[in-house]
């Protein structure tokens, strides 16, 4: 009978300890580095001659890339079996809310927080309230983050509310689509990502189906 101690330990995959207490705090690091370089340009006068719109702009661009890594997440883990990447979907779509938030707050501050304009803003520029329908749909999924409102809502009923990620993608992408009036090649790769990832989770269910 083998002894406890001729019992091979289990082996441990390769950066096993990292992935379980290095992958996030690194993760979160690097989330933040487009923030702190922003505010590395803005106390280094390096916003150029309209600093809101620098900062506007900079920030939907993070806001729309923070979105599609989120996305891509389950997709990467269904391709390469990286259960650990999951570990943190939770984190880089709250990274894409704040980034979208402060896009939105710089959008009011830009407008010197006067709410009438900013209404007609949202009433009158169709890219601005689809950019809204966006925000709107994004704020109750990073409002129901938290384990213990997960808990209270039950699994199912987070899931259903949590897909309103992807219309929420798709209205991003329209919002910079209607925004610009030319050179569509940004607004068109982020677009082709987007359908990248609905593929590979459309063909996921599709499989699993047949
Ligand atoms: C999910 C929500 C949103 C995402 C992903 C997003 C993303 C973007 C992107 C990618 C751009 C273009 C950046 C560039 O030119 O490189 C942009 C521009 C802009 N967005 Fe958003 N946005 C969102 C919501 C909003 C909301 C709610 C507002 C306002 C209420 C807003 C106001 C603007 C403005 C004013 C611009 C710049 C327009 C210009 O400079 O002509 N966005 N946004």
């Amino acid at each position: 009978m083998p002894t406890e101690a001729s019992i091979p330990a289990p082996r441990r995959a390769p950066f096993a300890g990292f992935l379980k207490h290095g992958l996030k705090p690194v993760v979160f690091a690097l989330c933040l580095l487009p923030f702190a370089w922003l505010v590395y340009r803005t106390f280094n006068n390096q916003l150029g001659a309209n600093p809101f719109e620098t900062i506007i702009r900079y920030l939907g661009d993070w806001a729309l890339r923070f979105l599609l890594i989120a996305l891509a997440v389950t997709p990467l883990r269904i391709i390469t079996g990286w259960l650990w990447v999951a570990r943190l979907r939770r984190m880089l779509g709250l990274f894409a809310f704040a980034y979208v938030a402060i896009h939105v707050f710089a959008y009011v501050g830009e407008h010197a927080f006067n709410w009438s304009e900013i209404w007609g803003d949202i009433v009158k520029r169709t890219y601005i309230t689809v950019g809204m329908a966006a925000l709107t749909m994004l704020t109750p999924l990073a409002a129901t983050s938290m384990d213990w409102v997960i808990r209270r809502m039950g699994g199912a009923a987070w899931r259903k509310l949590h897909l309103l990620v992807y219309p929420a993608a798709i209205l991003g992408v329209i919002h910079y689509f209607l925004m610009i009036k030319a050179g569509y090649q940004q607004p068109l790769i982020y677009g082709v990502i987007l359908a990248a990832l609905f593929g590979v989770r459309l063909y996921k269910n599709y499989a699993r189906r047949i």
